[in-house]
């Protein structure tokens, strides 16, 4: 897919192992990785094995004559696409934050003229430092993509977040960044001509083992409805959406995940955008521990347990990222209470607005949706339309919250061009 060229750092910590694994899906889809190894790094994976993954040679220091006359710190900074630094310590973005430039690393980091992503591993207080909380702060002020890291038992033997995001969601990531940007249209006369609208859509699939997974009945249509018409009506528009059939809309940027970890990880690098409307129905909880192997039944009758544990909350984290998008739109699938429901749900998760739905009937399959928009100002309530039309009454509020000097829709659905 990709023909896009990488610069991987390979950080000092017990998770570059996992680098490996994320060049060997960089290469599988489409690109081409040069690899950086850091001192630290080189404690834990060898350049041996990085050159054998990438097939590339692998750059370790500041000081090789031979690397440096032949292609020099700064072209290698520059001659990427994107550059990634995979796994980020803690010890790393404190340098990258500070602008320090003395080894390899860092001063490819501090030259480079492209995107930056950083991939952050380190024991859980390290992550909740004051210092780390500071230092990504500031990194994500000044451009740089640090994704969230994953919760769960360290190698530390501690519990918490500080996981290396496994290689898949990196590299959903990865493509999401750099998914092509859709030229603006040269006219603002659309309701949402320069914005920047990131939409969530469909299930995740959480894999039990290979071939099983725990999945929802979402069929994306909703979600797939708005970012349409808020393409329509001007917007750029990434789409991360979870597995589902459904054809891409016209000028649509989509991000294909399949877990809640993966579609975490696209969310954050997708990110600026003014608005976030996430209508995927993300699955509350994945497998502790889906394995390489087909679980099989072992003749005794009891079924082999099934721990799980929480995936993260992209909405309520997107909500207190510092880059948080100007509006933030959640869905609420309700089957009783809908309103006080989507009331409280408002207030825990940070969302602008909660549009809730009854899904008590077959809302998650049909076609037709009846929704409420709760905001801070009250409770909007439309009556059961087809989920086309709900995506564009809802763009067109959106367009009227973001420009409140632009003239009010009257009826939604013929509000934008066909
Ligand atoms: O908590 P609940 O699933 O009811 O919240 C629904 C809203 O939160 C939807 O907007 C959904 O996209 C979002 N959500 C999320 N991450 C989760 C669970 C829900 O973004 N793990």
């Amino acid at each position: 897919m990709l023909q896009k060229r990488i610069l991987l750092i390979v950080g000092g910590g017990i998770a570059a192992y996992k680098a490996c694994e994320l060049v060997r899906l960089i290469r599988k889809g489409g690109g081409d990785v040069t690899c950086v190894l850091t001192e630290g790094g080189a404690h834990f994976v060898t350049a041996m094995t990085l050159a054998a993954l990438s097939e590339n040679p692998v750059h370790t220091t500041l000081w090789d004559l031979k690397n440096e006359v032949e292609m020099g710190h700064i072209q290698l900074s520059r001659q990427a696409d994107l550059v990634v630094v995979c796994p980020a310590t803690a010890d790393l973005m404190a340098r990258m934050a500070a602008g320090i430039a003395d080894d390899l690393a860092t001063t490819l980091l501090l030259a480079t003229d492209k995107p930056v992503m950083a991939v952050p591993a380190m024991n859980v207080r390290m992550w909740q430092h004051a210092a780390t909380v500071r230092n990504v702060a500031t990194l994500r002020a000044s451009g740089v993509t640090v994704l969230e890291p994953d919760e769960g038992a360290m190698a530390c033997g501690e519990f918490g977040p500080g996981r290396l995001p496994e290689p898949a969601a990196v590299w959903t990531a990865i493509e999401a960044a750099l998914a092509p940007r859709q030229p603006l249209p040269a006219a603002a006369a659309l309701p949402l001509a320069g914005r920047h609208v990131l939409v969530t859509a469909g299930p995740t699939h959480e894999p039990i083992d290979p071939v099983r997974y725990i999945a929802n009945r979402s069929s994306g249509r909703q979600g797939f409805a708005i970012a349409e018409a808020a393409a329509r009506a001007g917007a750029r528009v990434t789409l991360v959406a979870g597995p589902v059939a459904l054809p891409t809309p016209p000028r649509v940027v989509r991000v294909n995940v399949e877990t809640a970890r993966e579609m975490a990880a696209a969310v954050e690098a997708a990110l600026p955008a003014d608005v976030a409307v996430m209508v995927a129905a993300v699955a509350d909880w994945r497998t502790a521990d889906a394995g390489p192997h087909k679980l099989k039944k072992d003749g005794s009758g009891t079924p082999p347990p099934l721990a799980l544990v929480e995936n993260p909350d992209i909405l309520a984290n997107l909500c207190r990222n510092p880059r948080r998008p100007a509006l933030v739109v959640g869905f609420a699938a309700e089957t009783d209470d809908v309103i006080a429901h989507a009331v409280a749900k408002r207030a825990r998760k940070g969302a602008d607005w909660i549009v809730a739905n009854d899904v008590s009937g077959d809302v998650m399959g049909g076609a037709t949706n009846a929704v409420h928009i709760v905001a801070a100002d009250g409770v909007d309530s439309l009556p059961e339309m087809p989920k086309e039309h709900v995506a564009e009454a809802l763009v067109a509020r959106i367009a009227q919250t973001l420009s409140p000097m632009a003239p009010a829709p009257s009826t939604p659905p013929t509000e934008f061009p066909a």
